[in-house]
């Protein structure tokens, strides 16, 4: 639906007929699902509200679309953990295959929405839409963010121009992909941005409007599937800062990570004691990818620190979060360190 003034949730069939897109809801918690004791108290309770409420609080939803509604979780999205990403992906990709659903939209906290919808932009295997929302504020605040951002995310999922996209952050009017999505403040209800490519699109009180295209491999061009995987291999993030001593790449090595993201300073550097550790875990076959701690700008290959020598892989654009979903399902994959490096400039 590219233009403003379209019909909302339509699509036409095989035989010409317009009918409602079918839109099914996946609730996982977080804050748009969060109770607060009044209107006006910071403090709230995260994914408490059940999806039928959330449904029912927002005027005009079920217009967008055929809806239906299912809990798959209550929580905050810190505990959004590998089993649960892996259920919502067979959820997702059971739906698509058993043509029960045009779209997806997924209810999500925001903290971590980034990491599941970078997973299921990966996983996917349909072109059909998967949208992941959120809020700011709780359900049951003074001026809740939640509802629009719903009506916005029905919206989408409900659009046949939205296929072939991926996996889609709407919050706040705005469309991200998920691979690019970043959360940029702790409180502002304006916290989700897209460095360098820029936003996918916008949304209008459910008139959508689209930018670009993604520009990076997902869905079934991903070449990554979850079929058969029960877990994901152990991939810790450590944090660098001047003067890093190596002992937490040690204990990660100790503690059986089969890969380690570094949020390296600047260009992905990190302190000569821990370049040495770290050099040690690679020999020792963990992959080891530099990420930044910086919020936009690429992490290159051999530029400030000799990759080729070391044994690391560059994160190219890809955040520390992003990165550990992509080193898990390449580790889950088998892959290489050279193999590795491709997929971080290829997903
Ligand atoms: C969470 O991520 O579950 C809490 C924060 C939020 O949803 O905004």
């Amino acid at each position: 639906m590219a233009g403003a003034g379209t019909a909302l949730g339509s699509r036409v069939g095989g035989s010409g007929d317009t009918t409602m897109s079918r839109v099914h809801l996946l609730a996982t918690g977080g804050t748009i699902a969060g109770r607060a004791g009044s209107g006006v108290e910071p403090g709230y309770r995260a994914g408490e509200v059940a999806v039928e409420s959330l449904i029912d609080a927002v005027p005009g939803l079920r217009a967008l679309a055929t809806l239906r509604g299912e809990q798959v979780a209550q929580v905050g999205s810190q505990d959004m953990d590998d089993g649960l990403w892996l259920r919502l992906a067979a959820r997702v990709n059971a739906l698509f295959a058993g043509d029960e659903a045009d779209g997806i939209v997924i209810t999500h906290g925001t903290d971590t929405v980034e990491e599941t919808g970078y997973f299921l932009h990966l996983v996917v295997r349909s072109a059909r839409p998967v949208v992941l929302t959120g809020a700011m504020r709780p359900a049951t605040s003074l001026s809740p963010d939640g509802p629009l951002n719903l009506y916005n995310a029905v919206a989408v999922a409900a659009d046949p121009e939205a296929h072939g996209r991926g996996a889609i952050v709407v919050l706040n009017d705005d469309l991200h992909c998920a691979r690019d999505v970043t959360k940029s403040s702790t409180t502002d209800v304006q916290t989700f941005i897209s460095p360098g490519p820029g936003l996918l699109g916008t949304a209008r009180y459910g008139r959508i409007r689209y930018f670009r295209q993604p520009t990076h491999r997902h869905s079934a061009a991903s070449g990554f599937s979850v079929d058969g995987l029960e877990r994901l291999p152990r991939v810790d993030i450590l944090y660098a800062h001047a003067h890093m001593p190596p002992d937490l790449v040690r204990a990660s090595v100790a503690n059986g990570a089969r890969g380690i993201i570094v949020a390296g300073m600047g260009n992905g550097n990190v302190s000569t004691e821990a370049a040495g550790a770290l050099s040690e875990a690679a020999e020792a076959g963990v992959v080891v990818v530099r990420s930044t701690r910086v919020v936009s700008g690429d992490v290159g290959r051999n530029i400030e620190m000799d990759d080729d020598t070391l044994g690391f892989v560059a994160a190219d654009q890809l955040n520390p979060q992003k990165s550990r979903v992509l080193l898990q399902l390449c580790l889950a994959r088998g892959m290489d360190r050279l193999a590795v490096q491709e997929a971080f400039y290829r997903h």
